[in-house]
């Protein structure tokens, strides 16, 4: 049986097709005061997957998850398998400066308390997240569903990180369809704002395709448009798996020429062109076998 969370439930029902699962009806709404109220309305049995992103609005998406969470619990679900398309809270998985709140541990210990056996994830923001579960945890690669549909798109891709941090991913992807890669460098100078080094790419005539895990306000991605289109890319498109896509990213995108955006339907967006239902999927069959 396979539920799927307000955040999440097109991906959910993706996933219980390709595992020929039933998909559990759930109703959620607000209180007039703003808060939760969910109800399970299908019958269940001692197995569940649970799908749920905890994207924005993060506080409302996570209160959502943990009440399904729990009433599955005290339904006599015994084991509880949680998919967690994009993991929000993710950023903070140590205290940088004393007094901080590892939020990500914070969020780990609350869904494991809630009743969660086993975690999916889709590329963690960081990989070390899985050891702030005591349950067994799995951080799956969305790049290869990248790599396939860049690979069907365009003939020649030059694959660009657009910072240090990017690097692994761009190489997966140019690992995968035999190409090119490289990368940009980055500093971030505030949560807002990120300074981009200029940098000699002989990339004249390549479509550049940047690539990133997550695009949150389109500073990142703006800079490394603007550095890849002056060296004379004769196109620029942007690929990623979580578009968090902050207010007016993606019009911010657009307007500094970029000129398509790919993304997954870890979160849903206009650009969630690529379905991570077949990745969720093949993980959780060996737990049907
Ligand atoms: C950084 O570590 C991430 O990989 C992304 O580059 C970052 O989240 C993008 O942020 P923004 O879109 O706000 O520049």
């Amino acid at each position: 049986m396979i539920i799927g969370g307000s955040a999440s439930q097109k991906l959910a029902a993706k996933i219980a097709w390709h595992l020929g699962e039933t998909l559990c009806p759930l109703e959620t709404r607000k209180f007039p005061d703003g808060e939760r109220y969910i109800r399970i309305k299908g019958d269940v049995n001692e197995n569940a997957v649970v799908v749920q992103s905890t994207g924005y609005p993060q506080d409302q998406n996570l209160i959502e998850l943990f009440l399904i969470l729990k009433t599955l619990k005290n339904m006599g679900v015994e084991d509880i398998k949680v998919v967690i398309p994009y993991f929000g809270y993710g950023r903070q998985e140590k205290s940088f400066k004393s007094g901080e709140a590892v939020s990500a541990a914070v969020i780990a210990d609350l869904i494991e308390a809630a009743g969660a056996s086993h975690i999916f994830s889709i590329n963690l923001h960081e990989d070390g997240i899985r050891d702030l579960f005591n349950i067994e945890s799995y951080n799956l690669s969305a790049m290869p569903l990248i790599a396939e549909y860049i690979g069907n798109k365009f003939e020649n891709p030059l694959i660009v990180a657009p910072d240090r941090g990017a690097l692994g991913f761009a190489e997966e992807i140019a690992g995968i369809l035999g190409c090119e890669c490289d990368h940009l460098n980055k500093t971030r100078l505030s949560p807002e704002e990120v300074e981009t080094e200029a940098k000699d790419l002989d990339i004249e005539g390549y479509e550049a395709v940047i690539i990133d895990d997550i695009i949150s306000t389109g500073g990142t991605i703006v800079n490394a448009s603007n550095i890849l289109k002056e060296l004379g890319a004769s196109k620029v498109v942007v690929a990623c798996v979580h578009p968090v896509l902050v207010e007016d990213a993606l019009l911010k995108l657009f307007a500094a020429g970029v000129d398509d955006v790919i993304a997954t339907d870890t979160l849903r967006s206009d650009v969630s062109v690529i379905s991570v239902a077949s990745l969720v999927a093949d993980a959780l069959k060996p737990f049907y076998e």
